[in-house]
């Protein structure tokens, strides 16, 4: 039973390829085409598009964009009718074959969890979960905080610097790496190998030298991913490669071929969503009259001001899902094949669910889970990490950098990475 569902999803995500064929109930969506549009006029277009409808066909994505909090979450908690074996976004890139090739081998053959099905899902994310006890998150905190620590203490010093490049993103990837286990001699590695996965994911326009270079990267990713997890089958300790790799919960088990392949989408996904949550949650609070003193203060709860700040502007703005049969989505009929965009963004500035859907109201919480996580099978794997190093961020800011400002005005600078959303500079005053 279980096995043929995998064979007709398997069947639905080839159909899907061929997108464009999408028929039926259609609504046109007035032109919306995120990728192009002014990243801070973001929420803007979201809630234009809400306003053609519920569930409302984009061309130019190739899919249905849905828009509300509650349909998303319906959508979430249905594993049957929707698969996420297609969830990424795809690339535009016009890839040549030996690019393809190394792009389809670099991780091994394994696909990514955030693209498995259940029963696959349940098995790897069993052992996965395994090193994200509270236990483990417990033991981390030291080591994040002396992390935050030793990142801020050069920056007082400083009248002005850019809080992405000097804290955000080596805080994050400084974290991950050391909670996985791999050295931080990587570090710098590490952030051009995942600046190459994204770039190749939601990129556009690349040369084929440009190509080349990121396949090679990714290949050399992989090696290093093989590299530490056969050190660590023979030599465990205590991180979450060796947690991946000797761990059995419920007799589940991951091959050594499969952790090696988990480890970059770790890396990847781990760092940089972190990065921008935590540099869209400062940017929030210095743009809110008395934000900044309202958090060194302790008058809102740090925690209260972590979730508003991920519901207000997420770093995963949408993800895809397949529907693996004929759907009904908020009185759409969509056929089998259909490719769905959840706009997480959207459902997050569902004013039938938060009223006033664009004000930064950090009292709110903790009545109003919102979807900057995801939902159901595929939520965040690493939510928790992440709540415990955004926390850690902003003690760490409060208490060293109490008068901090945004600097004077100056454009705020994104890449075009929809649906990820990638602010690239946040110049703040010490
Ligand atoms: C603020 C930071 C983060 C945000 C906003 C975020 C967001 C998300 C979202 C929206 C999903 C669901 C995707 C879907 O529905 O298809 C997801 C899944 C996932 N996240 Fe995160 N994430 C964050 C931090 C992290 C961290 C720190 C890690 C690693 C330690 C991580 C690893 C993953 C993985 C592996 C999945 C796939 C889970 C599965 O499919 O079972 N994320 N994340």
């Amino acid at each position: 039973m279980r096995r043929s569902l995998r064979r007709q999803r398997e069947a639905v995500n080839g159909e899907v390829s061929m997108a464009g064929r999408i028929s039926g109930d259609e609504t046109q969506s007035a032109g919306f085409d995120p990728r192009n549009g002014d990243p801070d006029e973001l929420y803007e277009e979201l809630a234009r598009l809400r306003g053609h409808g519920r569930v409302v066909h984009v061309p130019r994505l190739q899919a249905w964009c849905v828009t509300g909090y509650e349909d998303i979450a319906a959508i979430l908690r249905n594993d049957e009718d929707f698969s996420a074996r297609d969830h990424k976004p795809r690339s535009s890139a016009d890839v040549p074959a030996d690019v393809r090739e190394t792009l389809r081998t670099w991780s091994g053959e394994s696909v990514s969890l955030g693209e498995m099905d259940p029963p696959e899902h349940t098995r790897v994310r069993t052992v996965v979960n395994a090193g994200f006890t509270s236990r483990a998150l417990k033991a981390a905190e030291p080591g994040i905080r002396a992390a935050a620590a030793q990142l801020l203490a050069p920056l007082a010093g400083l009248s002005e610097f850019d809080l992405i490049t000097a804290f955000a993103q080596p805080y994050a990837l400084t974290v991950i790496l050391r909670f996985l286990g791999i050295p931080d001699e990587h570090h710098a590695d590490c952030l051009r190998w995942s600046d190459h996965k994204v770039q190749l994911m939601v990129g556009r326009d690349h040369t084929e030298e440009r190509l080349r270079e990121y396949a090679t990267g990714l290949r050399a990713f992989g090696e290093l991913a093989r590299e530490l997890t056969a050190q660590r089958l023979s030599a465990p300790r205590d991180d979450l490669i060796s947690a991946m790799l000797h761990e059995s919960p419920h007799g589940h088990r991951l091959t050594p071929q499969e952790v090696a392949s988990a480890i970059p989408t770790l890396v990847i996904t781990g760092h940089t969503t972190l990065a921008q949550a935590l540099a869209m949650t400062v940017r929030h609070q210095l743009r809110a009259p008395g934000g900044w003193e309202a958090l060194t203060s302790g008058a809102v709860p740090i925690p209260e001001l972590v979730e508003e700040g991920l519901r207000l502007d997420c770093p995963v703005v949408g993800m895809y899902r397949t529907a693996v049969r004929e759907v009904t989505v908020a009185g759409h009929v969509l056929p089998a094949g259909s490719r769905i965009l959840l706009l997480y963004g959207a459902g997050n500035h569902d004013p039938a669910r938060y009223p006033d859907p664009g004000r930064n109201l950090p009292d709110r919480w903790p009545t109003a889970p919102h979807l900057a996580f995801g939902r159901g099978t595929h939520y965040c794997v690493g939510a928790g990490l992440a709540r415990t190093e955004l926390r850690i961020a902003l003690e760490e800011l409060a208490a060293r950098l109490p008068g901090l400002s945004a600097a004077p005005e100056t454009t705020p600078a994104y890449r075009a990475t929809f649906p990820l959303r990638t602010l690239t500079a946040l110049r703040v005053r010490p």
